[in-house]
């Protein structure tokens, strides 16, 4: 049985009082280090990071975070390891957790990360699967709260696929009473399961769950619309058919003329310049979020360790 509060595998495992709470910390270390102050918290600690997938921002900041914390981070070859091939699953979580005080883990399936947080005994951070992309949401939620103050009643337009980045700020929004909007083709939207399973909170925050499959009925009544790429990491055998289905998918500025005028944009970044958003929307810094929210995820990164790690001498017990 996975004890669910000691890892970040699905956002839909943390309370909205221990989200909140992940992003006053996140904005504390933040301000401390624009002070030129840095925490000692994780010295002589070291995480592993096993990436399956391509990244940027995911395996750069925490990486960056790790060590303005006084830790280190181990980065594991995922084609050395052959996790499920050279060495089952169970061993390599079981070795891990007597060497390192948590993992971070970026792969396809949802399941691997369950697994490794089944079989070890640190704490594992899912840092993106096909399913949900948790870290994500944090730095998102850390941006709303710079950039617009409050999150309540707020509602977020994300225009795109429905999978992982969509699933988890689906979440998001639930637990801190703001509205999600869906736009996406027919066919493309997110599992039934992922919002059953948040429509107690919808509710009792009185706010909404709706899906469009025309952008501009999304737009109308948005505070941010959000874009991510219409194929994914692991996609890339759909991409003619994905993008002939996306292309009216498009963040641009007709479609921004459509939002009130408050409405800002942001991109979890890649962005797919001329696809799923335009340069003029991307280079538009007035409206465009993304480089703040993509500061955001050192921060974020940090905060998430900071709530989880486990101390030296409590490893492989
Ligand atoms: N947004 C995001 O996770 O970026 P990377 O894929 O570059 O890590
Ligand atoms: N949906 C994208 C997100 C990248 C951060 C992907 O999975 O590739």
């Amino acid at each position: 049985m996975i004890e669910k509060n000691r890892h970040l595998l699905r956002l839909a495992d943390w309370s909205e009082e221990r989200i909140l709470e992940t992003v006053d910390i996140a904005m504390r270390l933040k301000k401390e280090v624009h002070n030129g102050q840095f925490s000692d918290r994780f010295h002589g600690q070291t995480i592993g990071m096993f990436f399956e997938k391509p990244s940027l921002r995911t395996i750069t900041t925490f990486q960056v975070g790790i060590h303005q914390l006084g830790g280190a981070a181990v980065l594991l070859a995922p084609d050395s390891i052959g996790l499920g091939k050279r060495e089952s699953v169970h061993d390599v979580a079981t070795c891990l957790s007597r060497w390192v005080n948590a993992l971070v883990v970026r792969c396809f399936k949802q399941e691997l990360v369950e697994k490794l947080a089944e079989y070890g005994n640190i704490p594992v951070v899912n840092a993106l699967t096909d399913d949900s992309h948790p870290c994500q949401a944090f730095a998102f939620a850390q941006t709303i709260k710079e950039q617009v103050g409050d999150f309540k009643g707020n509602t977020i337009a994300f225009i795109g696929d429905g999978n992982n980045v969509a699933n988890s700020f689906l979440v998001l929004c639930a637990k801190l009473g703001m509205n999600f909007t869906l736009a996406c083709p027919k066919g493309f939207e997110q599992p039934t399961s992922v919002i059953d399973e948040m429509q107690p909170f919808f509710k009792q925050h009185g706010t909404q769950y709706r899906v469009f499959n025309d952008p501009k009925e999304a737009v109308k009544d948005a505070d941010i619309l959000y874009s991510d790429v219409w194929v994914s990491m692991g996609q890339e055998g759909e991409k003619d058919s994905k993008q002939s289905h996306f292309l009216p998918f498009q963040i641009n500025d007709s479609l921004l003329k459509l939002a009130p005028a408050h409405c800002k944009v942001s991109h979890c970044l890649p962005a797919h310049r001329g696809e799923e958003i335009t340069d003029s929307v991307m280079d538009n810094l007035k409206v465009n979020l993304s480089f703040e929210e993509a500061e955001n995820r050192l921060h974020a990164h940090k905060a998430v360790l900071w709530q989880l790690m486990t101390p030296t001498s409590e490893l492989g017990k």
